[in-house]
């Protein structure tokens, strides 16, 4: 990883995080990687407040039951090791690509998609700061556009997984990954994210993925990306 993609996975990591706390798994423990506790956050919204797009009944199973779910799964696959109080960026930078600790990497990492998530959206949608809506004009054309190459990520993409719009050298990118799979692995900046797994939609939509992601485009809380396209606040 050069300087400018460890730069990036640090910003990254504190601003998903979104709670300022150096944590540090065994294999980077010099390096500051991150902030998020291994501790479900609350939502930010009440479960109904995204319907009728995602109902209370989904918000509920998907929180309470998955998300919650990864950081039980978590909590006793590192309990005893000095991974236990490292934060989710820390373990999933460490244990990414090694297939004795795959069980771990899968649930830390689905447990920040999921902080990511449900942070991505918020309840009649929002607007991006003049910054980020440069970028976006700069990259894709128009936020119209950019919307486009989201939803056509999100419906395309083969099984579970996630669609994301990250910051990357300095350029505004939509990729998508399967399963657990997180681009902080690749010093990508997510900005947003969209949950494609079935249990995502399937109480509400069905098998009908493509109608899941054109009622969740209006949701996604472009302000929110903002801040994390910002970065940090840095220290005076
Ligand atoms: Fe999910």
């Amino acid at each position: 990883m050069d300087t400018t993609n460890r730069r990036d996975v640090l910003r990254a990591a504190v601003v998903v995080g979104g709670v300022a706390l150096a944590g540090a798994g065994p294999a980077r423990a010099a390096a500051p990687l991150g902030a998020s506790p291994q501790s479900l956050p609350p939502l930010p919204y009440a479960p109904d407040a995204l319907a009728p797009a995602i109902s209370a009944r989904t918000v509920d199973f998907h929180y309470t039951k998955h998300h919650a779910g990864y950081f039980t799964n978590l909590a006793k696959l590192v309990a005893g090791t000095p991974w236990a109080t490292a934060s989710l960026e820390a373990i999933i930078l460490a244990s990414a690509g090694k297939p004795d600790q795959t069980a771990i990497f899968n649930n830390a990492a689905q447990a920040l998609n999921h902080n990511l998530y449900w942070q991505s959206l918020t309840p009649g949608g929002s607007a991006p700061s003049a910054a980020l809506n440069a970028a976006i004009t700069r990259d894709f054309g128009s936020k119209a556009a950019l919307e486009a190459a989201l939803a056509t990520a999100a419906k395309g993409q083969f099984g579970s997984g996630w669609a994301w719009l990250v910051a990357d050298a300095g350029a505004l990118k939509v990729v998508a990954t399967s399963n657990a799979a997180t681009p902080l692995t690749t010093g990508a900046t997510p900005l947003l994210v969209i949950d494609v797994w079935e249990h995502a939609y399937y109480l509400d939509q069905q098998n009908r993925r493509a109608d899941y992601v054109s009622a969740v485009m209006p949701l996604l809380d472009w302000a929110g990306a903002s801040q994390r396209f910002a970065g940090p606040p840095t220290a005076p």
